[in-house]
């Protein structure tokens, strides 16, 4: 893959990005030219294997242990970055969990830790990156924009998910979050979007497309019929990340074959 310019002389945060959809946000953002804060909260060798293989293509990355969820941990990730880097200027709130169970058994634990990593953790992130953004300014050398965020939200913002509730209130909140940022911000020059992505490989899903039979019932729900993979989402993080989406903020780009066109009606209904 021939190393492209997008992004030359920006700084990235990615969070979650040891394994996953973040890992490849991390890296592509890099391969784009970027400096990239490999965020993780426990998986080190995960997050180093990141920071290696950007080191590898000649990129820069150093990896940072944070977890979203807490104020002074988020506060020291961007003061790490700061230091190493100088500036950021692109900000993927990635870091997501899932603690699934039905309703009526739904512990407070459960509800309050998926809310706290998946919608505090957005925006304890955002508010540090939004800080620094505005402390820089606009640099158009680098970039049209002040600065860039991008929420890593789901197709479960808008399509209800039984046995997920909290995970489902998170992913909701996220898109109100990013459109009330994005209303706030776009005087300043900050753009804010979404990704929402359907039914990507990674770890998080593992159940729903490791046998055969749980892959043919997935892909019942995806009309584009195959299984996304976390570049797919990447790809359209560093365009959303760049100058050639700069007319765009306040939206969200759903990444996910067509699940959210409910394929369950295209008969019938
Ligand atoms: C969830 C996955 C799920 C996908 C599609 C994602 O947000 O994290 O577990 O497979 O949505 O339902």
């Amino acid at each position: 893959m021939m190393k492209q310019d997008l992004l030359q002389d920006q700084v990235a945060v990615v969070t979650g990005a040891s394994s996953g959809i973040g890992a490849a946000i991390a890296r592509r953002m890099a391969h784009a030219g970027a400096a990239v804060a490999v965020n993780y909260s426990r998986d080190v060798e995960g997050a180093q294997a990141v920071v290696g293989a950007i080191k590898k293509l000649d990129g820069e990355a150093i990896a940072i242990q944070a977890d979203v969820s807490d104020e002074a941990q988020v506060k020291r990730m961007f003061e790490q970055s700061l230091k190493a880097f100088g500036t950021v200027d692109i900000l993927v709130n990635n870091a997501g969990i899932q603690q699934d169970c039905a309703l009526v058994d739904m512990t407070v634990a459960q509800w309050q830790r998926v809310i706290d990593v998946n919608l505090t953790g957005q925006f304890l992130c955002s508010r540090e990156a939004v800080r620094e953004f505005l402390r820089q300014g606009l640099r158009l050398e680098v970039s049209l924009a002040a600065g860039k965020i991008i929420c890593i939200s789901s197709v479960h913002q808008v399509i209800a998910w039984a046995g997920h509730v909290n995970y489902t209130a998170s992913k909701g909140g996220i898109d109100m979050l990013m459109q009330s940022m994005a209303q706030e911000l776009a005087p300043k020059k900050i753009r804010v979007n979404s990704i929402a992505p359907g039914a990507i490989k990674t770890h998080i899903n593992r159940a729903a497309w490791q046998t055969p039979e749980a892959a043919a019932r997935l892909l019942k729900l995806i009309p584009y019929g195959r299984i996304g993979v976390p570049e797919d989402v990447a790809k359209a993080a560093v365009w959303l990340a760049c100058d050639d989406s700069d007319y765009i903020t306040g939206a969200t780009l759903y990444v996910d074959g067509g699940m959210t066109l409910y394929p369950a009606f295209s008969s019938g209904g």
